[in-house]
C-alpha cells in the first residue's frame, strides 16, 4: 500500500511540517490536508502542490498516517467525527502534536483502544526548520511507524524519543516554552546595551549573532556547556565579573523555579483537557 500522510488542520504547525516534508523530497502526491478554512488549504496547495481533501472522512480514507494538528480544544470533536472511518482502518498511525492531550484520551475519543499513536511536543522554531521535538509512542506503534513519525518531525529540525509520556510536561517546560525564555533574555540584553549607549540596530545585531554563535558553537563542539563557559571566562576578566553577578543573584535558582512552574502548569492544563 502506498504511504500517505494526511494533516488534519492546516495552521502554523501543519504548514511548517508540510513545507519540511516537501523540502525533504516527500512526493506532493503522498501529502493530503484538510482544514475547515479552505483558504489555508488552497494556499498550501499552491505552495507545495499537495492534495486537498473534500472532508475529514475523505482525508482519513486517503491517509495511512494522520497528523492531528488542530488546537487542543478541537481534538475531541475531530476524533469523534472520524471515529467511524478509523474503526475500519487497521493499519493507521495517528501522530498528535496537540499540546497537553494524552494518548489514553486520544484512543478513547477515537473509539480505538489499540490505535497506534505517537504524541509529539514540537516548538515554534519548526517554522524556520530549526525545531526541537520530543516524541512518545504507545505500545501499538510499530518500528516502521516510529521511523515514519521521526522522519516527519526531522524534516523541520531535531526529533528525540521519550521513554515515559509523563516526561512531556518537562519537555513542554524546556523546549516547548523554551524559545520564549531565550527571546526574553535577548530582549533584555538588547535593552540594556541600548541604555549603555549602543544604537538599537547595533544592540539587536550583536545580541542575535552572539546567541546564534553560542548555540552553533555548543552544537559543533563536544565539550560540555560548563567547559565552553569556562573557556571564555578568563581569570580576572570581564566575563568573570558578569558571571559573578549572575551567581550572586542566583540566576540558576530562578531558572529552576521557572522550569518547575511551567512543568506544573503543563500538568494542570493536561488535567483540564481530560474528558
Ligand atoms: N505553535 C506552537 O508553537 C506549538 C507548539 C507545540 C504544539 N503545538 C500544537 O500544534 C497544534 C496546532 O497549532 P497551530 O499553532 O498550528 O494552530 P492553528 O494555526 O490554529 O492551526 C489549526 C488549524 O486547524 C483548523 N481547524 C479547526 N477545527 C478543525 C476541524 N474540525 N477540522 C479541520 N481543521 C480544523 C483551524 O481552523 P480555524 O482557525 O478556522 O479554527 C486552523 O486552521 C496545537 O494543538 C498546538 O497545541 C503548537
Amino acid at each position: 500500500m502506498t504511504e500517505t500522510t494526511g494533516f488534519i488542520g492546516c495552521g502554523n504547525m501543519a504548514t511548517s511540517l508540510i513545507g519540511g516534508l516537501a523540502r525533504s523530497g516527500f512526493p506532493a502526491t503522498s501529502i493530503w490536508v484538510f482544514d475547515t478554512d479552505t483558504q489555508k488549504t488552497e494556499s498550501a496547495k499552491s505552495s507545495y502542490g499537495i492534495q486537498v481533501a473534500r472532508s475529514l472522512d475523505d482525508l482519513v480514507s486517503h491517509a495511512t498516517t494522520l497528523v492531528l494538528a488542530v488546537k487542543p480544544n478541537h481534538v475531541r470533536e475531530v476524533l469523534g467525527n472520524i471515529r467511524g472511518c478509523l474503526v475500519g482502518k487497521s493499519t493507521s498511525l495517528l501522530i498528535s502534536i496537540a499540546a497537553g492531550i494524552c494518548i489514553e484520551d486520544i484512543c478513547r475519543w477515537a473509539g480505538r483502544e489499540e490505535l497506534a499513536v505517537v504524541r509529539v511536543m514540537p516548538n515554534t522554531p519548526s517554522l524556520v526548520g530549526a525545531g526541537a521535538a520530543a516524541l512518545y509512542a504507545n505500545p501499538f506503534v510499530t518500528g516502521h511507524q516510529r521511523e515514519q513519525a521521526e522522519s516527519i518531525m526531522r524534516s523541520v529540525g531535531l526529533a528525540i524519543w521519550l521513554q515515559k509520556e509523563t516526561d512531556m510536561d518537562i519537555v513542554t517546560a524546556v523546549s516547548g516554552s523554551g524559545p520564549a525564555y531565550f527571546f526574553y533574555i535577548m530582549e533584555k540584553l538588547q535593552q540594556h546595551a541600548e541604555t549603555m549607549g549602543l544604537s538599537s540596530e547595533q544592540a539587536r545585531l550583536l545580541v542575535l549573532q552572539t546567541a546564534y554563535g553560542a548555540a552553533k558553537m555548543a552544537m559543533e563542539d563536544n565539550h560540555s556547556l560548563e567547559d565552553l563557559r569556562k573557556r571564555v571566562t578568563s581569570p580576572g576578566g570581564t566575563t568573570e565579573k558578569a558571571i559573578e553577578v549572575l551567581e550572586e543573584e542566583d540566576l540558576s535558582g530562578l531558572l529552576e523555579k521557572a522550569l518547575l512552574a511551567a512543568c506544573r502548569r503543563s500538568r494542570e492544563i493536561s488535567e483540564t483537557m481530560k474528558g
